[in-house]
Parts: C-alpha cells; sequence; structure tokens
C-alpha cells in the first residue's frame, strides 16, 4: 500500500522525521516520491499512521488511484468520493482540478472549490496555501503517473498551541516549538516505554511532547530555576493529560549526565545570547568557535550514557551563514555522524540552527 503526506514548513526536515519514524520501528518502506511537500512512501500492507506522531506532517491519508490520466477519469467515475450533496473541497498537488470539477457537476452535486486564505511559508522562501474545506484530495503527477487519494487525517495544530500556551511556565526567547520538539524526539528514534534524555532541558518542552507519547524521559539542566519551571510544568501535564509515564528531572551540568544507557537523546542546545543585529563575520566564527569548545566534551560525556546504538538528535547554531563543523565534532567526540545536518531557518533570525543526528 502507498501513503501520502503533506508536510510542513521544512520538507526535507519532515521528510527525515518519518524515515526516523519507521526506521525506529523497524518497518520495510520504499519512497515512491518526494517533491515540493510531498511525499509517498510504499509500505507494508495495513500500516496506519498517526499524524499527531509527527511534528511536520501536516495532512496524510492512502493512495488509492495510481495510474494513467485516462485510467484517473475512469477512477473517478466510478467512486463515490464524497458522502454529501453539499460540500466544500481543497486540493494538494500539481494536477489542474477539472477532473474533479467535471464529476462533482455531472453528479449535480453542490461542491465549492477552496483555495485558503492562510499560507505557509517554505524554508526556501516560497508560499503555499492552507484552505479550510470540509475535504481535502492529493492529485499529484509524477513521472508520468497520476497519484490520487482522500485526506483522512490532520495535524490538530489547535490543540497543540493550546496545550502549549497553557503550561504554567514559558520562556519564549529560549522555548524550542511543540514542532520542533516532536521531531527532535522522532529524529532520536525514541520509542514508547524507552528511556530518553535531554541534556538541555529548560522548562521541559522536549520533555512534554516525550511523555505524550508514552516515552520515559530524564530532564538535565544546570540553572535552578529551568528544572524547577519544568517541574511544575510536567506535573501540570501530568494532571491536565492523564501520563501514564514517569519522568525525572536533575539539576546538574551535562558533563555530569549519569550513565543510564539512555535508549534516545533529544535536545536543543543552548544558541547563545539573543543577537539584537547582525553578527560581523569575526563575530559569527567566534560565537560558533565557542560552541564547539562548549559541546564536544558534552557529547563526549553523552555518548558514554547512551545505548551504543542510541542516537543523539541535536540543534547546532548557524550564525550570519558559519555553521558548526558537524563532521570534526563526531570526530572529537567518538560518535558517528548520520546523514547531512538539515538547516532550519527563518528568514527573520540571524541565529537558525542545523539539526544534527549522531550515535
Ligand atoms: C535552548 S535552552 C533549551 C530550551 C528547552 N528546549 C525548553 O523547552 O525550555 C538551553 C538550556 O540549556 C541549559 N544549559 C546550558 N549549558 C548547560 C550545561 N552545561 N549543562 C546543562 N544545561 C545547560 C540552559 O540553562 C538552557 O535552559
Amino acid at each position: 500500500m502507498k501513503t501520502f503526506f503533506i508536510l510542513g514548513r521544512n520538507p526535507e526536515l519532515s521528510r527525515a522525521e518519518v524515515n526516523a519514524f519507521l526506521d525506529a520501528r523497524g518497518r520495510e518502506y520504499s519512497e515512491v516520491l518526494f517533491e515540493e511537500n510531498f511525499l509517498v512512501l510504499e509500505t507494508g500492507e495495513g500500516e496506519k499512521f498517526d499524524v499527531q506522531e509527527f511534528g511536520g506532517v501536516m495532512k496524510l491519508g492512502e493512495i488509492l488511484f495510481e495510474g494513467s490520466e485516462e485510467g484517473f477519469e475512469q477512477f473517478v467515475d466510478d467512486k463515490d468520493l464524497v458522502p454529501s450533496d453539499k460540500f466544500s473541497y481543497a486540493l494538494f498537488g500539481n494536477v489542474d482540478t477539472e477532473i474533479l470539477k467535471d464529476k462533482f457537476k455531472r453528479e449535480k452535486r453542490k461542491a465549492m472549490l477552496k483555495h485558503g486564505r492562510k499560507r505557509i511559508k517554505f524554508q526556501g522562501g516560497e508560499n503555499v496555501e492552507l484552505p479550510n474545506a470540509d475535504f481535502y484530495f492529493f492529485l499529484h503527477e509524477f513521472d508520468g503517473k497520476i497519484y490520487f487519494g482522500v485526506i483522512d487525517q490532520s495535524y490538530d495544530a489547535f490543540k497543540v498551541k493550546e496545550r502549549d500556551m497553557g503550561k504554567p511556565v514559558r520562556r519564549e526567547h529560549l522555548a524550542i516549538s511543540p514542532r520542533l520538539a516532536k521531531i527532535l524526539i522522532n529524529l532520536s528514534r525514541a520509542k514508547r516505554g524507552e528511556l530518553m534524555l535531554d541534556p538541555f532541558c529548560g522548562v521541559g518542552g522536549i520533555l512534554q511532547e516525550a511523555l505524550l507519547k508514552n516515552i520515559k524521559v530524564y530532564g538535565i539542566d544546570h540553572d535552578k530555576s529551568a528544572i524547577r519551571d519544568a517541574d511544575v510544568n510536567l506535573k501540570w501535564l501530568a494532571e491536565n493529560y492523564d501520563l501514564d509515564v514517569k519522568w525525572k528531572l536533575k539539576n546538574i551540568d551535562s558533563r555530569k549526565a549519569p550513565d543510564l544507557q539512555f535508549g534516545a537523546i533529544a535536545t536543543e542546545t543552548p544558541l547563545g545570547k539573543i543577537l539584537r543585529k547582525k553578527p560581523s563575520s569575526g563575530e559569527a566564527k567566534k560565537i560558533i568557535q565557542n560552541f564547539e569548545a562548549f559541546i564536544v566534551p558534552i557529547l563526549t560525556r553523552l555518548k558514554k550514557c547512551k545505548k551504543p546504538s542510541a542516537r543523539i538528535a541535536i540543534t547546532f547554531p548557524v550564525v550570519g551563514g558559519i555553521r558548526v563543523d558537524s563532521a570534526k565534532i563526531a570526530d572529537r567526540a567518538s560518535l558517528k555522524l548520520r546523514g547531512k545536518p538539515i538547516s532550519e531557518f527563518r528568514e527573520d533570525q540571524f541565529i537558525s540552527r542545523d539539526i544534527v543526528i549522531f550515535s
């Protein structure tokens, strides 16, 4: 069977997230297409995904048709796609809407095609519309073939935002978004029941998302007030979200992380002080050099605290276009660099991030 994924603002990162999720669970799959923010995977029969497991997937569904344009016309003719006579619908993909429009017209249905006022901005700067409709379809041509599916799951951004805004202690300037937290957790390959470490846990943004995935967590921060606040946040989470997993918080330096043979490590490093103006290239180099000197002893310690195969999904700062040399860091900390770092940035920020995976 084939599943399509409509990916969020950083498609390459989201694709890596979906792959890591499947790899972590030992599932067989192969990539059918990856274009713009569309990903189609072939998986074993009956493979079911839950869109809320991911940070970077907006919508998903099963591919119901694959083949030529004529074949597709025939397919839609025979199929009752929408169980309603009056509805709105929207389309994702690169294929013209005419075939569907004609079908609904022939069937004398009141079908309104929505384009959407909300837009999302991609990493590369391009915009796409995010329509709001009763039904969504995926209709995309790739390599001479048409792929079609009905979207049956959408990411509940409202619920996630409500949770993020609702927690008692927020540190907006430092805290990671729930979206990126989930992506890092999946990239670390942490699974339900395993013990995951966040060695720079702050007020617990990543820990919180991991607990909701039934992953046991251990959070470290050298800032006493951060640990106190993380504790308040996690207790709030447990009270409001019916948690059934344990956590532990420790106010120590990450260089002293305990050897608990963690099954996964997911973390957001301190990106340094907030820059009010664009740094000179000399300043940027200095910031990166300092970061490299800071992170090597920590990673060296983390390697000893984790299971040999466990992954570390970590953010590295990118300042004024200057990045950390991840291969050099891997070498110094005796870790293996897994794949190429993937950048995650916003145009309005001087400091952005590379997402790096080690094992
Ligand atoms: C970017 S923040 C992490 C934010 C976190 N994801 C959250 O949701 O709040 C980085 C954290 O690393 C902590 N930190 C910096 N150096 C550290 C060290 N050597 N050991 C432990 N924690 C450290 C800081 O106190 C800060 O809270």
